[in-house]
């Protein structure tokens, strides 16, 4: 029990929070009910968008009288248009949640179709996308089912997997919506930070952080370089954000064409293994480590001198692997508490979960990147895991999600001490 609740004054963990949810047909619509009782128990505002099969199994009296609202269910209802638009309708949900998700449904949004009112509302809305599957065995181990699940996760979309056990149709295997207690869950640790978690100018008073920011150029000769196309944006915009919180801050920067953030003590290196040296000596003394760097895998095991000229024939590079700094970082006794960054081009969650595990993190804030995300981009959006936790931040400015991250990591940082 919480303080406040010690007090008489509860407080939902979605005080105030805004939530879509989409019910498609199945005979797990009936749970839907539930979990709009249980968003609501904690506080949250519930807009309903139903499938015209989800109301083949509840009927809209039942989801209205939970919600408070109209049920939305036609993309051509002239007297709900009127009082909330469709496009007004997803723009003003902070998350969509599709419980049960069914089969069709899941293929539907896979495509980006936008045939009803529910899948338009999905693709007209920039909010995180929860979806919650339910269905018959057989329909969700289909490959179809499997390609369009995989599809969705490598678009950032979180797809929860269903519970295995009796079905309805009286069959035995996954396929079962899991409790809504728990889905109730998944929407908090996916909702960006309440106004109660926000930024502030003393959040990291006192404390000292360093943040690696930038590329490594990793010298091939006097001349050339192996580098990469970190512009340092994200780094600096960390480190810019770790001083208005009131920490002291130093950034360990490869070559960028940034000016340095004032007030934050710079160190200037080129290849990892300056990187390297840099870091461990300033960690010694700090609390918190922010990863941002994009450090290269690999060096030339050998630097020729001067400029060597071409040669009518191609040329060997011979690579040596460099070391992992974050993860150095992680293994130090006593140590920082550590943040690191990854750039995915797929399955954001499993690649940062493993990354989490491997490197031995506190925290990692994971990204996907393609054409036009990511690198040398101003927009972004962050998904942050932690054990037992996740949270996406965006999209929006670099600044603004550094900002919602450093906010994040104060109070992680505040509960590890606290235990
Ligand atoms: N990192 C580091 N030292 C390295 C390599 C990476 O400190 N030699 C840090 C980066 O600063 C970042 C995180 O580790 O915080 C990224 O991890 P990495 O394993 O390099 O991931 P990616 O480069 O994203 O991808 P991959 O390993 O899959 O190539």
């Amino acid at each position: 029990m919480t303080a406040d609740e010690e007090c008489g004054e509860r407080r939902g963990r979605l005080d105030g929070r805004r939530v879509l949810l989409v019910v498609a047909g199945g005979i797990a619509a009936y749970k839907a009910a539930e979990l709009v009782r249980k968003l609501r128990g904690e506080g949250a505002e519930v807009r309903v968008a139903a499938t015209a099969g989800a109301l083949r199994f509840v009927g809209v009296a039942t989801f209205q009288a939970l919600s408070g609202h109209r049920v939305r269910h036609d993309l051509w209802d002239e007297e709900a248009e009127a009082a909330m638009g469709h496009i007004e309708l997803a723009r003003w949900a902070e998350i969509v949640v599709a419980a049960p998700a069914s089969a069709h449904l899941l293929a539907r949004f896979a495509h980006g179709l936008a045939d009803d009112l529910p899948t338009t509302l999905v693709l007209a809305s920039e909010a995180p996308l929860l979806l919650v599957p339910a269905m018959n065995r057989v329909m969700w181990l289909h490959p179809a089912t499997q390609a369009n699940v995989a599809h969705l996760r490598a678009r950032g979309v979180t797809v929860l997997e269903p519970d295995v056990g009796e079905q309805a149709c009286g069959e035995h295997g996954p396929g079962r919506l899991p409790e809504p207690a728990l889905i109730v869950e998944r929407v908090q640790a996916l909702l960006a930070p309440g106004p109660g978690e926000r930024f502030s100018a003393d959040l990291l008073a006192g404390r000292r952080v360093v943040v690696s920011a930038g590329p490594t150029r990793e010298p091939l000769d006097e001349v050339r370089y192996i580098g990469n196309r970190s512009s340092g944006r994200m780094g600096y915009a960390v480190a810019t954000a770790a001083l208005r919180a009131g920490a002291e801050v130093v950034v360990v920067s490869g070559p960028v064409g940034l000016p340095p953030p004032e007030g934050v003590r710079v160190r200037r290196v080129e290849t990892a293994l300056e990187m390297r040296e840099a870091v461990l000596d300033e960690v010694r003394a700090a609390d918190v480590f922010m990863a941002v760097a994009a450090v290269a895998d690999y060096r030339p095991a050998r630097r020729a001198a001067g400029k060597p000229a071409k040669t009518a024939g191609g040329l060997r590079l011979e690579l040596v692997p460099n070391p992992d700094i974050v993860a150095e970082v992680a293994a130090l006794d006593p140590r920082p508490f550590v943040v690191g960054f990854a750039a995915e081009a797929d399955d954001l969650e499993a690649h940062c979960r493993n990354k989490l595990e491997r490197k031995g993190l506190d925290m990692i804030a994971g990204n996907l990147v393609g054409p036009g995300r990511g690198f040398d981009v101003e927009d972004n959006t962050l998904h942050v895991f932690w054990a037992g936790g996740e949270v996406r931040l965006g999209p929006g400015a670099k600044t603004a999600l550094a900002r919602d991250l450093v906010a994040l990591v104060a109070r992680r940082l505040a509960e590890r001490r606290r235990r």
